[in-house]
């Protein structure tokens, strides 16, 4: 027998759900780093296209299979008819479980910065790189610990996310979200306006501003694409699983802009705010690609800004709250899945599923600074190699995963299900969807074309990082 599916309680819940699982550390420690490597403007303007053109359109394609499916994403292709895209489904999943593994570390990484700013500040200023590898299990001598605080604080972490999930998504996933979204955002706004107005601050800007194409190659494209599908949450679980949770009465299309358009605007806000930080205070040189970007450079803005300290307790604990609310939702999606294919209960579920990745992140946060760990990769140009097993975690997930995941969406919804499916379950309710001809044309052949060359030639020719 079914049982009834949860919906969301509020118009706005939604909303602020999905705003909530597409804003976070995507948005503020992945996004101005990629900015950075990607040579600042030209990866701006590559990454806004690939929002409008690539990240929309995908977003409203896995909310319309999700709320017509009414399941989550492995059963979704099944009950639409068609059980041979269930494979979709899997790399979905399995890509929101990767991901949950680091996410819920960095995460724990951002608590024990709400309680460094909140109780020993001054270190903090004092030497911020310091500060920040001394976290992850390497002192300033050079020798190395295991890296206690960080897991820790990553534990409580997902003990929280475990807690919320248990109690449903009703009442767990949409409160989280009214205050604590609106709140980051107008924080963002103040940091930005002490970080632009920095000492050494303006090349940062017009780092951002420039175009210099070239330091663009397929590999630039290939990770403004992940960037962007995992920045709003596409290509994983979350959004067929939200959607099978939408009342048929909500504008699919609608939310989808808002979505979006809120996701971008908190990722550029940060770029604007972390660029011209890095800049202004250590450099790249030493901040490190990546991870340190939003934990080191960050430090001066606060120190040269009246109630820095303050400010910095309440950016880590807004941050904080915007990857929790990303992490439910990877969570949901995973469980979701799991309940409702196995039958499997609830909590227990939860629970086990919290457990192994946790333990699985722990690799994750071992192999940043305290031991070597080493993951494997591939790629036609380099061959075999063995990157720290922390960024091998990462490619996987935004490199192949999500984008593989989001091919095999558009490719069942643009010639199987048929993009006039998608339509019509917008169009629910007399809604007037005007851009379908053109939604059409982009999940048919625009989008396919383009992750599959991106996908193809950035294999080709060596997938590094930068
Ligand atoms: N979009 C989130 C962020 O930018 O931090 C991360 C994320 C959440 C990715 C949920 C994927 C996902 F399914």
């Amino acid at each position: 027998m079914e049982k009834k599916r949860a919906q969301w309680g509020s118009k706005i819940g939604f909303i602020l759900a999905a705003a909530g699982s597409a804003v976070g550390l995507g948005n503020i420690w992945k996004f101005p780093g990629r900015a950075y490597e990607g040579g600042g403007g030209c990866f701006m303007l590559i990454y806004l296209c690939m929002v409008v053109f690539l990240g929309a359109p995908l977003m409203l394609t896995e909310l319309s299979v999700g709320r017509a499916s009414q399941t989550n994403i492995v059963s979704a292709f099944k009950k639409l008819g068609h059980k041979g895209y269930s494979w979709v489904g899997w790399i979905g999943v399995g890509g929101a479980f990767v991901i949950t593994c680091y996410y819920s570390h960095v995460g724990g990484w951002v608590l024990r910065y709400v309680f460094g700013y909140a109780t020993e500040s001054p270190k903090i200023y004092a030497d911020s790189l310091g500060y920040f590898y001394e976290m992850l299990g390497r002192h300033a001598d050079g020798t190395t610990a295991f890296p206690w605080a960080a897991i820790l604080f990553a534990a409580v972490f997902m003990v929280v996310n475990a807690v919320v999930i248990i109690r449903g998504v009703e009442s767990g996933i949409e409160k989280f979200n009214k205050i604590g979204m609106p709140a980051l955002f107008l924080l963002l706004l103040v940091l930005l306006g002490r970080a632009v107005t920095l000492d050494g601050a303006r090349p940062g800007i017009r780092y951002l501003l420039s175009l210099d194409w070239s330091k663009v190659t397929f590999n630039t494209f290939l990770s403004a694409l992940g960037q962007a599908f995992y920045s709003l949450s596409i290509g994983m679980a979350i959004m067929i699983t939200y959607g099978s949770y939408l009342p048929k009465t909500e504008n699919i299309a609608r939310n989808t802009g808002l979505v979006c358009a809120m996701d971008t605007l908190v990722a550029v806000l940060a770029g604007f705010i972390i660029v011209p930080a890095v800049f202004a205070t250590l450099g790249e040189q030493q901040i490190g690609k990546g991870g340190g970007f939003a934990f080191v450079s960050l430090a001066k803005v606060f120190e040269q800004m009246p109630g820095g300290t303050f400010f910095g307790a309440l950016f880590y604990l807004l941050l904080l709250f915007a990857a929790l609310t990303s992490c439910m939702s990877l969570v949901e999606g995973i469980v979701a899945f799991l309940t409702e294919h196995f039958s499997w209960p609830r909590k227990g579920t939860t629970i086990a599923v919290c457990a192994v990745m946790f333990l699985i992140g722990c690799l994750y946060t071992c192999s940043q600074a305290a031991y070597p760990i080493k993951g494997i990769w591939f790629d036609a140009a380099t061959g075999v190699s063995t990157p720290a097993f922390c960024d091998a975690m990462e490619f996987l997930t935004d490199r192949i995963m999500i984008p593989v995941c989001a091919l095999g969406c558009c490719i069942f919804v643009g010639w199987v299900w048929k993009p006039e499916s998608a339509v019509a379950e917008v169009e629910q309710n007399g809604v007037r969807f005007t851009l379908a001809k053109v939604y059409s044309l982009i999940i048919k052949y625009v989008a396919p074309l383009a992750i599959l060359t991106i996908l193809v030639m950035s294999f080709a020719t060596g997938m590094t990082l930068s």
